[in-house]
């Protein structure tokens, strides 16, 4: 196992972020200009267009075009992968045995087996940390939520309803990313089932059955997936959630999860307003929706940002408590999440419920 590199007090934790698509662009600006004691030391891209934009967004990062040359940088003590799904459990690996601390993306794997592939080996890892990207739990509203539920407002829980809906998209880009996304619940979905584990208290599930329909994507028929689903899980201790995932929404992205205890419930973002803005009209009384799920979480993923790198730093001996609660998403929780994604599209397919 390779020691840790100790680094002073005040300096700032140098992250290197790989993959800069469609999100890792964002975390990358985030970590640059949005991150209080962290430094954005390198990037990472095979592809030369990405790397153009690094040159101009990002001036102050070593770019790599090759993930190995990067974790072979001993100026970073922090990786922040967000490169495509199937390859975040080798990428965590590799990290972990270059000594770097991780950060990434959902979700760990769409496998079960890789996940406890990577649990078991993080274990020999024990002073680096690893979190993955379940950003919901950094939101402000479900943070909210969240601690009434620790301080028993609504009594105990027992029932989360959650759901993950897109905006329709025409071009369909879901529909070729279908054959590597995992399909629906473990793309979409499993925000709400972390979400529902998180609120309930980390329960293991016992029972899932899963159901769908293609509402107008029939391109997705031949990856055995479908542009609406539906899901009922129950957990050990009697805790049930029910989830419910669509691509074709009208309106916008529509993400919101209710949690209901013996004493009363909590609803989190049920309308999904981009702004405080109400519109009066001939068609009525308005506001306007949040279109994707950036517009929705950006903030999540800011303080998500902001809370991996004070707790690095707080490990690595900065100011600040080291604070395993308010570290995001374990490994562990991860593998939780894609063993239910899991099961969800295997009685999606089968057409029967699946019994742990
Ligand atoms: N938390 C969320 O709500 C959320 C939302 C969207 C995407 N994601 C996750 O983020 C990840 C990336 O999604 P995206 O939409 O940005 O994908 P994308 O295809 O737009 O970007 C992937 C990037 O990874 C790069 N890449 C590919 N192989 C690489 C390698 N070996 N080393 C370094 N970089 C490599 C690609 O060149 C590209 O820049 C996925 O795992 C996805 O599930 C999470």
């Amino acid at each position: 196992m390779q020691e840790m590199q100790a680094t002073p007090r005040t300096q700032p934790l140098r992250v290197g972020v790989a993959g800069l698509g469609r999100l890792g662009r964002r975390h990358a600006q985030n970590l640059a200009y949005r991150v209080p004691g962290a430094t954005l030391a390198a990037a990472c891209s095979p592809l030369e267009e990405d790397l153009a934009w690094a040159r101009e967004a990002l001036p102050a990062a070593r770019l790599y075009a090759d993930y190995a040359a990067m974790l072979a940088d001993d100026a970073l003590d922090a990786v922040w992968l967000v490169t495509p799904s199937a390859l975040h459990a080798q990428q965590i690996v590799d990290a972990l045995r270059a000594g770097k601390h991780v950060f990434c993306e959902k979700p760990l794997s769409l496998d079960v087996a890789e996940c406890e592939r990577v649990v078991a080996e993080s274990r020999r890892y024990d002073s680096q940390q690893v979190t993955i990207g379940f950003m919901r739990r950094f939101d402000p509203s479900y943070q909210a939520a969240f601690a009434k539920v620790q301080a028993g407002a609504i009594g105990r829980p027992f029932l989360v309803r959650s759901q993950t809906c897109d905006l329709n998209d025409p071009e369909g880009f879901f529909v070729r990313f279908a054959p590597t996304s995992g399909g629906i619940f473990l793309d979409c979905t499993v925000h709400d089932i972390d979400v529902a584990r998180w609120l309930l208290g980390k329960p293991r599930a016992t029972r899932v059955y899963a159901t769908g329909t293609i509402a107008l994507h029939e391109g997705l028929r031949a990856a055995g997936d479908v542009d609406n689903g539906v899901a009922v899980c129950e957990f050990e201790g009697g805790g049930l959630a029910m989830f419910y995932a669509s691509r074709t929404m009208a309106h916008g992205n529509d993400t919101s999860s209710e949690v209901i205890g013996t004493a009363g419930a909590l609803a989190i973002g049920h309308i999904p307003r981009v702004n405080r803005v109400e519109i009066y009209d001939a068609g009525g009384v308005r506001s306007e929706c949040t279109p994707t799920f950036f517009d929705r979480f950006e903030e999540a993923f800011l303080v998500e940002a902001q809370a991996f790198v004070a707790s690095v730093r707080a490990r690595m001996g900065a100011s600040g408590a080291h604070d395993a609660a308010a570290q995001g998403a374990t490994l562990e929780d991860a593998l939780e999440a894609t063993r239910i994604g899991q099961a969800l599209r295997q009685s999606l397919q089968t057409g029967q419920a699946v019994t742990f």
